[in-house]
């Protein structure tokens, strides 16, 4: 299946069997792995497919494999983290298997590295149900919550996965331009959400990438008009 149908068909699995991958499959996972589209050049990513001796996850179920997602430390590392490896996540599920984003974990330090920053897990395997669902159970805010203007050509980014579904997406338009606002967590969620809500924002950007790939382009404005409750990231054109 294309990446882009997978859009509007994919869920998170959480109901893994342990079932091995096959070194063929594997194989074709990692070729794809090693051949993702940065949404920001010049930031060294990693990463490495570890089992669950590798990881610590605070979470009720478990997952046969895990990709651990590595990043240098630079302007947008957490977005373009989201943007790469979202095309990974969906590649998984074109091919039958099942994923999940994985926020409350890490990798054991036998698997850290010196040089560049862990970001975050994304579990995968096969499923006991289907990795794929109905439009009609999306569980998704409307295009008038999270743009100025009811424009279709969001809706890759309205479907895209975000920590607790938690969305934190907003769009204006200026002429051909889309400005990209991300919401504001209160002084508690900070900590934690403002880190996975950066990923969930290059998440969904990489959905209006692969829709409009041969035209998608990231535009690294410095400042934008302020909306109060958001915080400006960038723009882009599609
Ligand atoms: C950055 C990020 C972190 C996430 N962390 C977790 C997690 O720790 N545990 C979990 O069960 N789901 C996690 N999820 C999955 C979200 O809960 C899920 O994407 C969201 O509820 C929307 O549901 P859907 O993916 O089925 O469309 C995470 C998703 C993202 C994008």
């Amino acid at each position: 299946m294309d990446l882009t149908d997978i859009i509007y068909k994919r869920r998170s699995s959480r109901d893994f069997t342990d079932e091995k991958i096959s070194s063929d499959i594997m194989e074709s996972i990692t070729n794809f792995a090693d051949n993702l589209k940065p949404l920001v050049p010049g930031i060294k990513t990693s990463y490495e497919i570890v089992d669950n001796s590798q990881v610590t996850l605070l979470l009720n179920w478990r997952a046969p494999y895990y990709v651990a997602i590595f990043s240098e430390e630079k302007e947008y590392y957490l977005e373009n983290s989201g943007f790469m490896y979202q095309q990974l996540d969906l590649y998984l599920q074109s091919i039958g298997l099942g994923s999940c984003w994985i926020g409350l974990g890490k990798v054991k330090s036998s698997v850290q590295k010196d040089s560049q920053k862990f970001i975050i897990l994304i579990g995968f395997g096969k499923v006991r149900t289907t990795p794929y669902r109905e439009l009609s159970e999306f569980n998704r805010l409307s295009l008038n919550d999270i743009s100025d203007i009811n424009d279709e050509k969001l809706k890759p980014a309205q479907y895209a996965p975000s920590a607790s579904n938690s969305q934190p997406w907003y769009f204006t338009h200026d002429n051909d331009i889309y400005h990209v606002y991300r919401r504001k967590n209160n002084i508690i969620r900070r900590k934690f959400m403002d880190k996975f809500n950066k990923v969930d924002i290059g998440i969904s950007l990489a959905h209006m990438y692969l829709t409009n790939r041969d035209t998608f382009e990231f535009i690294n404005c410095e400042e934008n008009k302020k909306i109060d409750g958001y915080e400006y990231e960038c723009s882009f054109k599609i």
